[in-house]
Parts: C-alpha cells; structure tokens; sequence
C-alpha cells in the first residue's frame, strides 16, 4: 500500500552538469535575467525588521538549555520505570528542536553577536546530526533554488512522494542513517558527487575534521554505555534526534510539501501556518516559512510583524496544522500513486504585483537605486552618486555606473565606502542588504562583507570584494572608479 508504482525521478544535482559554487557567466546571466516575486515593502519598515540584538535569542536561548537539563534530569531520574516512556520523549522533542536553531543559526539572525550565533549554530547541528559545514553550504543553495529539481539539495518530499520515508521520518529512520553514514564518509575525506557541487573545496578540510570530532564524541559515548552496560548515555547524544523527531517532522513537513516545484515563487511552494505558542516557541517561528524565504534577512522574533506587513500580497495563511494536513495528506497520497506532476495550487491574492529581477527580489527594489543618469564623471575619475540625505547613516545604495553595479555605504557619522555592487557569492545585489557592524550583509544567504575592505568575513562568501574609495564633497557622495 506505502509503495507508490512511479519511478523515481532523478533529484541528483550533478546532472544538471553545473556548479553551485563557482558560478560561470552563462549562469550568472541567467540568474540576472531570472525573476522571483518580491513583497512591496518599504526600506525603512525593513530595516526596522531586520534589525539584530541579542536580548531575545539570550532569553529564548537560555530558557532551552534550562528546559533541555530540566527535562534530561527528570529522564534520568525515570531510567528503570515507566516514567522514562513520557520523560525521554518530552527530553528528545526539546532536544531535537535543535533543528530550528542550528537553521536559525546558520543564518546568522537570531543574535547580533556573532560567536554566539556560531557557537549554538555547532551546538545545535550537532544535536541534530547535521554537520555543521556541509548543511551551511547546502542550506545556502536550498535558497537560491528553493524546490527547483536538480537544483535544491534539500526537497525533503520528492516525487512520486514516498509515503513510506515520510511516515519513518516521523522518527528520523529514512533521513537519519544516510546523514549519519555521511558524516562517516565526510570523517574519511570522502564526499560524494552530490555535495562537491555545493560545498567548496576550501571549506571541505574544516567538513572533514568538523564530522571527525562528531564520530569521535559518538564513538566515545558508545563506549561508555558499553562500559557501563546501559545504552543510557546514548539516550542523550545521537538517539534523542531519532525517538524525539516527531514534532521537527510534524512541522518541517508544512513547509513545501505537495506544493509547487519548479517556480520561482515562494507564495507557491512554501506556506505559512499559525500554531500554537508551545510549538512556535520550538521552532523558533519558522512556521511563517514563506516570509523566511523572502526575507532571510529578518530574524525569527521578527518575522509575525513582517507577516502581518505583507500578508494582503501573499496567499491566505493556513489557520491551523489540521487544515495544512487536511490539504496536504491527499495531495500527497495522489503524487504517490495517480499523478506525480499534482501539486497545491495556492492562489495568489489581486492585483497581481510586479515581479523583478532576481538581483532585486530580496528586497533589491528598496534597496538598489541606479543612478546612471545622474552620475557626472568629474577630474580624477571620482563620480557623483547620491546626495548625502539619499543615504542614511548604517544603510547602504546601490549605483550603476557604465553597465556595472556598485554599493556605496554609510557608517556612522560621515564615512563612505564603496565596493562592487554584487556579491561574490551568488551575484546578487548587496544594496538589498543590511549594514551591520561594519559589514554589508548579503540579502541572499546572509554572508557578510567588511565595508572598509571588502573582506569576506562570514561565510557562505569566501572571496573578498572589491573596494573603490568614497567620500562627501559638500552634499554630495563620490566614488572614486578607475578606468
Ligand atoms: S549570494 Fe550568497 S551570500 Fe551573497
């Protein structure tokens, strides 16, 4: 009954015969000329959004850890009688929440300190067996090419849906061995075909030595419940993400399921549904999945103001688990085993809005401003850009000058600095993105740039920026732009 009679489709990435990281100029072309939809919102309702601090994710953070010992205590405690059955299964659901944080994490929102962003980013993909370098590079490309097959590493339904994986998952039983096995691989320096598209060569020394210090913890662990003849210490390290993943498969699986591949529209293949607080809480809001994807640049707490902002430009928000469900298991169970092209169509809400460019669509529309017809070259090849009020301070604009884009930048008080206009990453607009610290934040993958130098300072970006000098003359910002 749980076998569907389709064959399946190939969801490899490497037959696409392209790489994800070093993009060649046939494909940033394509990426130009590409369209995803963008909300109508203005830069400074944004900025306001994305703003960061640390207070929320401290408090939420630090109510966790108290809930994870809280709860572990009281599992121990239980070991032996009955009371083990509900205590490790509340343990484990707490524990594997720790797949929200490692996603959060990764996307380097939750707090504004960066080392706190990075160290519960490697606390909490260890917890959920995801190594913490393959998944930042594949999370990275799931972004870029959110359900488009042969393309996103991380389709979790494929088609024809296998309702079989879907159903074990619930206990982490088709996902989890096969991850595990990777880290394995990855522990020998042995990645596969797949994962060489996506993640550098120069990051692939730290994914190695990074699953080596995961096996080694494992193993140690297996020791030690052999010592002891008990598997108890590995109730609390490795097992917890199987027998407590049910709720992370609950409300992973509302996010793409049985919706649209193949679109480059986020309001047709990703949902956002209300649940309740408890649940909110452990998956760190990521039920408003369509507005993470459209904007990953605003933090979880944020993300129900940016909701309530551009909800009249999305589709109908599903009001409660049981009607994703209700949808969902039967569009689902065709794709299985009548029509694998079926999906839920989601109608978009009139007027229809404007789609832009892709370099535009993370908020690029707000951010990026070409300027060609007012830039004046002037001696020494300095070029007007804006006025000084066009440019608040902590913000950045894009500019165009003869066929290329740059991003002129403002810290605080009267300092100006400049830099090419797309990221090295992926090419896309920097001028869409945040000013923070010092660093232009990139608006697709959240990697991050020291204004000053052009330094690569958080990944995915590993190659610097090039810089142009900048500076006020009067009301006015220059930039400097050799021939
Ligand atoms: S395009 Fe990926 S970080 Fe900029």
């Amino acid at each position: 009954m749980l076998l569907n009679k389709f064959a399946k489709r190939d969801y490899s990435l490497v037959s696409t015969g392209r790489s994800a990281v070093a993009l060649d100029d046939e494909l940033i072309e394509e990426k130009v000329e590409g369209t995803w939809w963008s909300p109508d919102i203005s830069r400074q309702e944004l900025k306001a959004l994305m703003k960061r601090s640390d207070g929320p994710a401290l408090m939420h953070f630090g109510l966790w850890i108290l809930l994870l010992i809280i709860s572990g205590y009281l599992a121990v405690l239980s070991w032996g009688t009955w009371w083990a059955i509900p205590a490790f299964f509340i343990f484990g659901t707490i524990y594997s929440s720790s797949d929200a944080r490692w996603h959060e994490c990764g996307h380097g929102t939750p707090f504004k300190t960066r080392w706190l962003n990075e160290f519960f980013y490697h606390l909490s993909s260890f917890m959920t067996l995801r190594e913490a370098y393959l998944w930042r590079w594949s999370h990275a490309r799931h972004h870029t090419d959110t359900i488009i097959v042969m393309q996103d590493p991380e389709i979790q339904v494929m088609r024809p849906a296998d309702l079989l994986k879907i159903l074990l998952d619930f206990f982490d039983l088709r996902s989890g061995p096969p991850e595990v096995m990777r880290i394995i691989r990855h522990a020998l320096g042995r990645p596969d075909v797949n994962v060489r598209t996506f993640v550098p060569e120069s990051v692939r020394q730290k994914m190695y030595w990074s699953s080596r210090v995961y096996v080694a913890i494992f193993i140690a662990f297996g020791i030690w419940s052999y010592a002891i003849g008990s598997f108890l210490p590995m109730m609390f390290i490795g097992l917890p993400r199987f027998y407590g993943g049910w709720l992370h498969q609950l409300l992973g699986l509302t996010q793409h399921a049985g919706l649209a591949e193949n679109t480059r529209d986020h309001r047709k293949n990703t949902r956002t549904v209300y649940i309740n607080p408890v649940f909110r809480y452990l998956y760190m809001n990521m039920n408003y999945h369509l507005e993470h994807h459209v904007i990953p640049m605003v933090p979880y707490h944020a993300l129900p103001k940016l909701h309530k902002a551009i909800v009249a430009q999305t589709p109908v928000p599903y009001t409660s688990l049981w009607q994703v469900y209700k949808e969902m298991i039967p569009a689902l169970i065709k794709q299985a085993y009548e029509d694998p092209d079926y999906h839920i169509d989601r109608p978009l809400p009139a007027p229809a809005v404007t789609e832009l460019p892709v370099q535009e669509r993370v908020n690029g529309k707000n951010g990026y401003q070409p300027a060609t017809e007012k830039a004046q070259a002037i001696a020494g090849n300095w070029v007007e850009v804006c006025t000084v009020d066009d440019l608040d301070e902590e913000d950045v604009i894009g500019f165009e000058h003869n066929g290329k884009k740059y991003a002129v930048y403002r810290l605080l008080g009267d300092n100006y600095y400049a830099s090419d206009g797309l990221c090295t990453h992926e090419k896309v607009a920097l001028a869409g993105g945040l000013v923070l610290d010092g660093c232009i934040e990139c608006p697709m993958h959240n990697g991050r740039f020291d204004v000053t130098t052009g330094k690569a300072v958080k990944p995915p970006v590993h190659e610097d920026l090039r810089t142009y000098p900048a500076e006020r003359r009067g009301d006015k910002v220059f930039i400097n732009i050799p021939d």
